[in-house]
């Protein structure tokens, strides 16, 4: 079990709690190059505390069973821990347990609802999926600043139906131009797809505002959550999304599972992706009716253990308070922005010191590569992310093709933070291009 109980008010980690809770990661004990490990890529992949790593051994070592198929013990076992676990996120995202489906990863979620509505309009699904039927010029309408994740699979679902697919421009700060999304919001929108928090930018998107606009002409609204579930306090109902997707790594979990999170009466009207056992009432030689949400697109073996794990990190992030996790991560982003924004050469990308952003920050630096900066800092066993972080037309827009990209979590600390500074400094000295 986790060492880590939440003291009963600070607002924001105390440095002993953030030793408690580092001891509990230990991927953070090691050295790399000789130096003790930084990372600063959690909005990449995240740590795995104990209790996590050991949820999914003891699955395999006790409970391993196929779920919702056999009549033995172990089988009844596996099929109720899989299920707690759906109505542990459930809880955890402001859901109901049918509201909740397993995919490996936020990027098969978002692909599922891209794939079902094609399905839809395909003909598939009934009087039902009617709703779904997009029409040669209708609209889908994303953002500039999308994860690849977020804008492919909206690309593929206009391929297939002849449906146009139009942007929510970025502004020069890096926030989204709501003018414009207003000014393109309208009959013909269908589906809003966008991130809550993006990525690259660290800026957190007016969810409720961007739902009202999609309510006002009867779209969709699909949220890519990837960025904030593992981050903010965060309920799907109460911000009235449509969809929204999030995955399992990002938030102390194991690689594997993803979450796709669909109001009850929509998922349930949307035909099925993936097809197969399971999934499934009766099956004739010729055709086949679908069981209701989640199991409807949840076809063939489940990943079981990945889920347990999950909802043992869920656990984790509750016991020391989501709201506290969101202000330290405030604070060390403000710590990083300010820091980085007074080191000549260096651009911040998003929005600047003060405003309002999460914890991590992506940045250029005049006359170097990202990829040298992150090698520099490497060789200090800092570890960030380089390159376009699936989002390169967001980097067109910015005028660039990459940038470096540090990211914090619960277990990063102010120090952890200075000495990256430190480590940039350095490399912008070495490279030569300082002011
Ligand atoms: C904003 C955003 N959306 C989607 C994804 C895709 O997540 P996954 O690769 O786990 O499917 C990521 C991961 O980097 C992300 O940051």
């Amino acid at each position: 079990m986790p060492t880590v109980t939440a003291p009963a008010s600070p607002h924001i980690l105390a440095p002993a709690e953030i030793s408690a809770i580092r001891a509990d990661f230990p991927l953070l004990d090691r050295e790399v190059n000789g130096r003790r490990l930084v990372y600063l890529d959690s909005g990449a992949t995240s740590q795995n505390p104990r209790a996590v790593i050991a949820a999914e051994r003891e699955y395999y070592e006790n409970e391993n069973s196929a779920v919702h198929r056999g009549a033995h013990t172990l089988a009844a076992l596996a099929t109720e821990r899989f299920e707690d676990a759906r109505a542990t996120v459930a809880r955890f995202v402001g859901a109901a347990e049918d509201e909740i489906v397993w995919t490996s990863n936020a990027t098969e979620a978002l692909n599922l609802v891209a794939y079902a509505i094609g399905n839809a309009t395909a003909g598939r699904g009934g009087v039902d999926a009617e709703r779904f039927r997009l029409t040669p010029g209708d609209e889908i309408l994303v953002t500039e600043m999308e994860h690849h994740a977020n804008l492919i699979p909206w690309q593929e679902l206009a391929a297939r139906t002849g449906a146009v697919l139009r942007f929510i421009p970025v502004a020069d700060d890096g926030t989204l131009r709501m003018d414009e999304a207003a000014r393109l919001v309208n009959s013909r929108t269908r589906v809003l797809a966008f991130t809550h928090v993006s990525n690259v930018l660290g800026v957190i998107n007016p969810v409720a505002e961007l739902v009202a606009l999609a309510r006002s002409v009867g779209a969709l609204t699909v949220l890519d959550a990837c960025q904030s579930a593992p981050h903010l306090p965060l309920d799907l109902s109460a911000l009235g999304v449509d969809f929204a997707a999030f995955s399992g790594h990002k938030m102390l979990g194991p690689t594997g599972i993803g979450v796709l999170f669909g109001r009850s009466e929509l998922l349930n009207a949307l035909p099925p992706f993936l097809t197969g056992g399971s999934m499934i009432t009766t099956v004739t030689m010729e055709s086949a009716e679908y069981l209701p949400s989640p199991h409807r697109f949840e076809a063939g073996t489940q990943r079981v253990s990945q889920a347990i794990a999950l909802a043992s990190a869920v656990d984790y992030l509750e016991r020391v308070g989501i709201d506290r996790i969101a202000a330290h991560e405030t604070a060390l982003g403000q710590r990083l922005v300010t820091g980085l924004a007074a080191i000549p050469g260096v651009t911040v990308l998003g929005p600047g010191v003060g405003r309002e952003r999460v914890g991590l920050a992506s940045f250029d630096v005049t006359g170097v590569h990202s990829h040298d900066i992150g090698q520099f800092l490497d060789d200090r066993g800092i570890a960030v992310r380089v390159g376009h972080h699936c989002a390169q037309p967001l980097h067109r827009r910015l005028g660039m093709t990459s940038s470096t990209r540090a990211s914090a979590y619960l277990y990063t600390t102010e120090d952890e933070v200075d000495e990256f500074l430190d480590a940039l400094s350095a490399a912008i000295t070495f490279f030569g291009v300082s002011a």
